[in-house]
């Protein structure tokens, strides 16, 4: 696989967003071929997927569904997007990915690390980030934001503070489980001070790769 294949993971309102359109930028002027795509969704069937698990009227889906709905639109769309952009030789930017399956239902719907992880694996099909960049703020800060953002807040964002928590732990467990890949930078900064961070990050990887 000659690509790069970088991910962004953390909770809502944590400026990924922005950061991957800072990046996409950055490294498109550097010459690089880069795409841009975020999960659920990046593929049209993953899309529809996503209006589901984000439609407040599902509020009772059971965590062991969403785990499974959420990793099928992660099959196709590595199938679909993410694996053949590799085989190009591009770099391929995604907002969230299976990072976020074990934090959100690893850990904020309880169903553990282990079990999102095994359920996922023949979903990603071999296809592991080169470099996860986590955004880090804290919880509270996270719903703060996501209040100012959205009026009307998705299914997830509806979830009380305990829920982010929860998930805020299986980041931090994620990134104590895999030092290598995942990287923490401090979100709770200016915009320009996070994207200094996530440079430094693209950088050494960018010379690691040469
Ligand atoms: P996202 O589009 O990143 O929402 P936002 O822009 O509000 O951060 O993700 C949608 C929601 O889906 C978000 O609350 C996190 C959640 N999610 C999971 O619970 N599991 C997953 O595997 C993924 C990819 C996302």
């Amino acid at each position: 696989m000659e690509g790069i294949f970088i991910t962004f993971e953390g909770l809502d309102g944590a400026g990924k967003t922005t950061q991957i359109r800072l990046l996409e930028r950055y490294l498109r002027q550097k010459g690089h071929d880069v795409l841009v795509t975020r999960e659920p969704g990046g593929t049209p069937l993953g899309e529809e997927i996503r209006k589901v698990l984000l439609n407040p009227y599902y509020r009772d889906i059971d965590g062991v569904t969403e785990m499974y709905l959420y990793a099928a639109s992660r099959a196709q769309h590595v199938r679909q997007v993410i694996k053949p952009a590799l085989e190009k030789g591009k770099i391929v930017l995604c907002d969230r990915f299976v990072d976020s399956s074990v934090a959100y239902q690893g850990f904020g719907r309880g169903l553990g690390m282990d079990v999102v992880e095994a359920v996922n694996r023949y979903a990603l099909g071999g296809i592991i980030p080169d470099l996860t960049i986590f955004l880090n703020i804290r919880p509270e800060d996270s719903l703060a934001r996501s209040c100012i953002r959205s009026e009307t807040p998705d299914r997830l964002e509806s979830e009380e503070l305990e829920f982010h928590k929860r998930v805020y732990e299986g980041f931090i467990a994620l990134q104590r489980r895999y030092p290598d890949r995942v990287k923490k930078v401090d979100a709770s900064k200016s915009i320009d001070e996070v994207f200094h961070q996530v440079v430094e990050l693209i950088e050494c990887l960018l010379s690691c790769k040469k």
